[in-house]
């Protein structure tokens, strides 16, 4: 039976999405699980395209050992160099480059005439060959490109050296059948192509990501390009998640697997949520809070007598646990150090003694305290900047015959700083009053607000996004009062844009 190689570029692909950038600390947490997930490749960023991404990837290379670390490269000399600087350290390392073939891009983007593209893309794939012996190389807006000159530019980058030849349908067009058959067409036409990966790589625009790809595999792919969750440019990419469960699921269709250890892909999932701040949406296939759930009577009575009436999969399968044990206010410090663990975090014990005590004050104003309560009050805590502001106190007067008032205060080193706004609701004073006391109007890009389960007594989880020149940092408060949880993510945002910034200003210095 074929393994299909699954090359994950959450931390390159993903990380281009709207407010899902990572530091560097978040995309080694992230790495490490993709390693525990059993990736093939994991593409760490993007080497040249700043100092951070450069860091990124050596920090990864230096830490993840069983995948192959991959950089991407535009087709040019300093990209390709920076690219094998930043894998210096990794055990298995592979340089991705690229260069768009489809009329339009080579004729608006490149200004390259077809000659001149093969030229830089074998050029490039040389120049990789002699840093690394694993080359991938991708034609970019490949479905969309003469199938002739594809069959071109890859006789050329097979005879330079690339091991991988990537097919993207970078901007979402294609149908499967399409898809399909330009697989088809390449793996009958291109020179060598048998002695080659052929990978796919597919954007969501139109929603067909997971078909296509799983059309390419079909008909000769052998390694697939996804992210978990799906997350990537515009619509996104492929979902990992889709297409490791439908090749397991459809086995008598596929005829083939991966290396992916199913298991751990729900704790992938919730981590790279966790991290970006971008929620899974609940109907989402395979890791939606809804996947497995049964609403309607028939569908219950079904599955109690045969699972197998409404279900495809079994949710053990993607490391959900059959029945949710839940925590109250005796439950003791051991029993939520388990917990903890099954959900997937992985906490110091000072980490854990601070969780357990937010668990403790919850569940004595909670009667229960479910697992999605306990991953939000240690997602909050885990994944945040250094804690330069701290909220201590807030307190609002709002009301429909009343102009909405905050005073809050925040605590820096030792000191108490304080400030009061009014602001067109709640929330808008109490940001104004964070804003006065930091001296500049931060620029709020999105504000979402969510309960973490039922009921008045739920959780309630904000995420924001704050804007600072071209970078977007993410911060995530969860707390009973909407208004607290509020500010604890305004200010979380804000922790990260400010030790950005510190890093930078050192990294100007040194
Ligand atoms: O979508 C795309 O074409 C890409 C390439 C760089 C592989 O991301
Ligand atoms: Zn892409």
């Amino acid at each position: 039976m074929r393994t299909i190689k699954i090359f994950d570029t959450t931390l390159r692909d993903g990380e281009q999405s709207p407010g899902c950038s990572m530091n560097q600390e978040e995309k080694l947490e992230v790495a490490l699980q993709l390693e525990k997930l059993g990736v093939d490749v994991i593409e760490a960023g993007f080497a040249i395209s700043s100092k951070g991404d450069f860091d990124s990837i050596s920090n990864i290379a230096a830490h993840v050992k069983k995948p192959i670390i991959c950089s991407l490269s535009r087709a040019l000399k300093e990209d390709i160099e920076a690219s094998a600087g930043a894998l210096a350290k990794a055990k298995n390392k592979r340089i991705h480059t690229f260069i768009a073939t489809s009329p339009i891009h080579m004729e608006y983007k490149l200004k390259m005439t077809p000659e001149k593209v093969i030229e830089r893309a074998v050029m490039a794939v040389t120049l990789a060959k002699s840093f690394v012996e694993d080359v991938e190389f991708s034609a970019e807006d490949a479905a969309r490109s003469d199938r002739e000159f594809l069959v071109r530019i890859l006789n050329e980058v097979i005879k330079a050296g690339a091991t991988t030849v990537n097919i993207p349908d970078t901007v979402g067009y294609q149908t499967p059948d399409q898809f399909g058959d330009l697989i088809k067409y390449l793996m009958e036409n291109v020179n060598g192509i048998h002695k080659v990966d052929v990978s796919v790589h597919c954007h969501d625009d139109l929603g067909m990501a997971t078909a296509n790809s799983l059309a390419g595999v079909l008909n000769g792919a052998t390694q697939i390009e996804c992210t978990i969750n799906g997350i990537g440019e515009r619509a996104g990419n492929t979902a990992l998640e889709e297409v490791v469960m439908a090749i397991k699921t459809r086995q008598d269709l596929f005829n083939c697997k991966t290396n992916i250890v199913t298991q751990e892909i729900m704790k992938s999932s919730r981590l790279v949520s966790n991290i970006t701040g971008s929620m899974v949406q609940a109907n989402k296939a395979v890791v939606g809070a809804n996947a497995f759930a049964h609403e309607s009577g028939i569908h219950q009575d079904g599955v109690l007598k045969q699972r197998r009436t409404y279900e495809i999969m079994d949710a053990e399968m993607v490391g959900l646990k059959a029945a949710e044990l839940v925590l109250g206010k005796h439950s003791g410090r051991h029993a939520f150090g388990n917990k903890i663990k099954e959900l997937g975090f992985e906490l110091s014990t000072e980490e854990l003694n601070k969780a357990f005590e937010r668990f403790k004050a919850l569940a004595d104003q909670k009667k229960e305290v479910s697992d999605k309560d306990i991953a939000s009050i240690v997602a909050d805590q885990v994944y945040h900047a250094p804690e330069i502001f701290q909220v201590h106190y807030v307190q609002v007067t709002a009301g429909n015959t009343t102009r909405p008032t905050a005073c809050v205060q925040l605590i820096r080193d030792e000191e108490t700083l304080e400030g009061t706004a009014t602001g067109a609701g709640p929330v808008d004073a109490i940001y104004k009053a964070i804003d006065f006391i930091l001296g500049e109007a931060i620029d709020l890009v999105d504000f979402s607000i969510h309960s973490v389960t039922g009921g008045t007594d739920a959780l309630g989880e904000v995420t924001v996004r704050i804007r600072d020149k071209d970078r977007v940092f993410m911060g995530r408060g969860s707390d009973l009062d909407v208004l607290t949880a509020a500010s604890k993510a305004y200010i979380a945002a804000i922790n990260k844009m400010l030790s950005f910034r510190d890093v930078q200003t050192i990294k100007a210095n040194v």
